[in-house]
């Protein structure tokens, strides 16, 4: 265990709290968030090795800073990456732990993605281009490759070096809050996630401090909180005070309510029953009003639903482009309005490396692809949709103005079967679930903030169109492409 500076000054709790130019939610809401796996982005030196998925991989932090061009140059603000520190390290029934979630040590780096000057001079490289570092952190659980009756604890540092540390095994009763934060899921066979104690205050103190010392260490400005439904919420809300930077927290349930309750303790939550309802809507499952009443029930039951972080699939889910999409077969349209609809509505988006490649491994470990096979193809139909995206939506706040922007809530001028239009800023945006499947049908869109005689431009195909009486426009068919209709006097940005 290496003795950092702030864990030899060891004094009141105040001691700890992050000095470091550290990001606000307010600050967030305004950035989008690209989201790596390390071991799975790039390698140091830039090679593709073959590798079996369940094992290292070989991908770095240096690698990753090498191609920050690649994400940058997609309009990206911020990096997401995995884990950082010290996991178990030895084949287990699941493979290893490149993904980073099997900790046994928060006070070291995993090695297997370089060293703390790597992992300094990623943060720094971020930091001098304009971007921010979001790091994984895992409170709630260690992992040992036994099964749980067997965990050595003494190898693990103090102050978790004992039983004590850590909750006896015990089932979930996931009908039960708080049995779930009691309580982690065994699993069988071995590796065991073992529960730490985060209501014990040494345990709780010890492990708020070797967060805190990462973020002074690295100049983290943001920190994605894993399994954080099985921390008890006042935890949370210490973790959170002392932390000192932005930290959403990921409670998987589709449930707004459920959800809603991490939002206080945390700055922010992983919009999970957001992803559930999208899914459904754009894959033709159900119809969008359904997507439409997730987000007003967001917007009426978060204390501030423009600090959650969005996604279309991540490490753990399915992506995008595995599903079929109601049987038509999947295809790159549906990808397009789901990514469209994720950087207008409101709240954070963050893209899953690969999703711009077309990515589509189903569920985890496949969803957990190496980025190199790609070529890091900067000529891929949807990095360029990507691209275009981040741009629409920094130029449309600079038109509203930020803070306007990036606090107004998302309104809806209609949601049916097929298609949504929403109203965000200077923009309407159209979406369709028909991907290329389906015959498109033009949508009318009522009662939009424009004018009659308006003209509008689609920053998407640069069509245009004329407005008519209380804002009604028709949204012409795109053989299923999104629209983002803007008043043409602004639309020379993008069309020319
Ligand atoms: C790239 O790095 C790997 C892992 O360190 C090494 O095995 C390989 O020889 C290197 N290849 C080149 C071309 O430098
Ligand atoms: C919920 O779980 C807690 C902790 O395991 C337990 O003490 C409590 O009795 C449980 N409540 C119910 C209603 O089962
Ligand atoms: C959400 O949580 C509730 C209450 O714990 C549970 O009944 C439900 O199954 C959960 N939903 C999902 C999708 O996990
Ligand atoms: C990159 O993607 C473009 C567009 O799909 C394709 O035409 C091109 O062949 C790809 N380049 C490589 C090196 O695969
Ligand atoms: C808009 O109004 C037209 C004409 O009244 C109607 O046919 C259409 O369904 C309306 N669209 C929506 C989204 O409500």
């Amino acid at each position: 265990m290496m003795l950092s500076f702030k864990q030899v000054l060891v004094g009141s709790l105040t001691t700890f709290i992050a000095v470091v130019q550290a990001k606000t939610a307010a600050e967030w809401k305004e950035l989008s968030i690209y989201q790596v796996l390390t071991d799975r982005f790039a390698t140091t030196n830039l090679t593709a090795p073959e590798c079996f998925i369940r094992n290292y991989c070989g991908g770095t932090w240096k690698g990753l800073e090498r191609k920050l061009d690649y994400i940058q140059n997609m309009g990206f603000d911020a990096v997401w990456i995995s884990p950082v520190i010290h996991n178990i390290d030895m084949d287990t029934t699941w493979g290893y732990a490149y993904h980073g979630y099997w900790g046994d040590d928060p006070y070291t780096l995993n090695e297997h993605f370089g060293t703390a000057a790597d992992l300094k001079s990623l943060s720094d490289a971020l930091h001098s281009r304009g971007m921010s570092l979001m790091v994984d952190v895992v409170i709630n659980h260690f992992a040992s490759n036994t099964l749980p009756q067997d965990v050595d604890y003494s190898l693990y540092p103090a102050p978790f070096n004992t039983p004590d540390a850590f909750h006896q095994a015990c089932p979930i009763d996931f009908s039960n809050q708080s049995s779930i934060e009691d309580c982690w899921l065994v699993t069988e066979p071995a590796p065991a996630l073992v529960d730490l104690k985060n209501e014990d205050e040494v345990i709780l103190d010890a492990l708020i401090k070797s967060v805190v010392d990462l973020v002074e260490t690295y100049n983290i400005d943001g920190i994605r909180l894993d399994t954080a439904r099985h921390v008890p919420k006042p935890s949370l809300t210490k973790f959170q005070q002392q932390v000192g930077v932005f930290v959403t927290g990921e409670a998987l349930n589709d449930s707004v309510p459920y959800v809603a309750q991490y939002q206080g303790p945390l700055d922010s939550a992983i919009n999970y029953p957001l992803w559930y309802a999208l899914v459904d809507s754009f894959m033709g499952r159900t119809t969008f009003d359904f997507l439409e009443s997730v987000v007003k029930s967001e917007q009426a039951t978060f204390s501030d639903a423009h600090a959650l972080t969005n996604f279309l699939d991540n490490q753990d889910q399915p992506r995008f482009a595995s599903y079929l999409g109601d049987g038509n077969g999947d295809d790159v349209l549906r990808d397009e309005n789901g990514a469209t609809f994720l950087f207008f509505v409101t709240g954070i988006p963050i893209i899953y490396y690969g999703f711009e490649q077309r990515f589509d491994g189903g569920y985890d470990p496949i969803n957990r692809e190496t980025m190199w096979t790609s070529g890091y193809n900067t000529s891929a139909p949807l990095y360029s949709y990507i691209t275009r995206l981040n741009a629409i939506r920094k130029y449309a706040a600079s038109i509203a103005g930020n803070e306007v922007f990036y606090s107004e809530d998302t309104v809806f001028l209609g949601s049916g079967v097929n298609h949504m239009a929403m109203q965000r800023g200077p923009l309407v945006i159209v979406v369709t679930n028909v991907g290329e499947h389906i015959a498109d049908s033009d949508y009318t869109v009522n009662g939009s903030q424009f004018s009659a005689g308006d003209s509008l431009t689609d920053l998407v195909s640069c069509d245009k169109v004329k407005v008519g009486t209380g804002g009604t426009f028709t949204s012409p068919s795109n053989g299923g492409k999104a629209r983002i209709w803007i008043k043409s006097e602004y639309g020379w940005k993008f069309c020319f």
